[in-house]
């Protein structure tokens, strides 16, 4: 069962960032429709004119979507299971009926992962209900996650703060990680989530910040802490590290032309940043980065106002 094709990707918005999407969307001169009956509009999105250009304010993109009827909910599914094993629901309407779809379905892990944790290669596909009887089905999709969403067993007494999800989450997305003995440069490390995580891995890390990280974080093996500007470092007065991460609040241009210099030095080909959005998003520079050979740019489900730029070399 294949279905009919539809014209162009689904996009699945991020409940708190539709009004990103729609900027997003008409920066680029894209039309859409909203898929189905969802009273949030945005949630999912059908492009019509499809540039096939990446689109950054959504939660996972939905790479092959087909349309198809169905008779029964053991037919809906058995046609699922027909084209792979990982399918995730993303229900708009028809909660009972998805919910009995999907427990014809492989199940999907539901409990919060450990990390360092790979994603699977298998692929993640996503399905939505237009109506009791219409299905929509993408069988690949920009996250591994299902829904584009992951958790992680927290450790609710070690980190000063939340933020080291977003890093366990783009490591993971990334596929790979500081090993022990190599070295990190935490630019914005306070107060020390990221450090944290990163010297929990054996990396030796160098904390720059203007404000101190926690003691706790700051007298870790492994960890040395710079009071400085991390932007008036030039890479060649930091030296060769195996990993450069930012996490700094800042305006997205100043953050590139630190980036620049790091590329053009050839000292790290490891990278993780924040890119922090203060107002409306600057997704001129969102795609100069997402230009950058090798890279690219995604909202993590731990973000909030802000995209996540990964560039790594296995
Ligand atoms: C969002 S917090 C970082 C949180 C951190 N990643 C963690 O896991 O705890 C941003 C940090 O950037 C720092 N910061 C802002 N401008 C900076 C700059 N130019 N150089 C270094 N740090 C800066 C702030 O002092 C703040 O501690």
């Amino acid at each position: 069962m294949t279905g009919t094709p539809l014209p162009g990707r689904v996009l699945q918005g991020i409940p708190r960032f539709f009004h990103e999407l729609d900027r997003e969307l008409g920066e680029r001169g894209l039309s859409y429709r909203s898929l189905g009956p969802c009273p949030d509009t945005k949630r999912l999105v059908l492009l019509d004119n499809d540039d096939a250009a990446e689109i950054f304010w959504v939660q996972n993109t939905w790479l092959n979507p087909f349309q198809f009827e169905f008779e029964s909910i053991a037919g809906a599914a058995q046609a699922l299971r027909d084209i792979q094993r990982n399918w995730a629901p993303v229900l708009c309407t028809q909660y009972r009926r998805g919910a009995l779809i999907q427990e014809k379905l492989p199940a999907l892990p539901d409990k919060p992962r450990p990390f360092p944790w790979k994603a699977p290669e298998a692929p993640m596909g996503s399905w939505t209900l237009l109506d009791a009887h219409t299905l929509v089905a993408s069988p690949r999709c920009t996250s591994p996650f299902p829904g584009g969403i992951i958790a992680f067993t927290e450790n609710k007494t070690d980190p000063p703060s939340r933020a080291y999800l977003k890093l366990w989450e783009a490591l993971s997305l990334a596929g790979t990680w500081p090993h022990k003995g190599e070295r990190c440069i935490d630019a914005g490390a306070s107060p020390g989530g990221w450090t944290w995580a990163l010297s929990e891995l054996g990396a030796t890390v160098l904390a720059i910040d203007r404000a101190p990280p926690e003691s706790r974080v700051q007298n870790r093996p492994g960890v040395t802490y710079l009071k400085h500007d991390a932007f008036t470092l030039k890479p060649g007065d930091l030296g060769k590290t195996e990993w450069v991460f930012s996490d700094v609040i800042c305006y997205p241009p100043r953050l590139y032309a630190w980036i620049e210099a790091w590329l053009a030095s050839g000292l790290c080909n490891n990278f993780i940043c924040t890119i922090k959005m203060q107002g409306p998003s600057d997704n001129e520079t969102v795609r100069r980065f997402a230009g950058i050979p090798g890279s690219r740019v995604v909202h993590l489900c731990h973000n909030k106002h802000e995209l996540t730029w990964i560039m790594t070399k296995v």
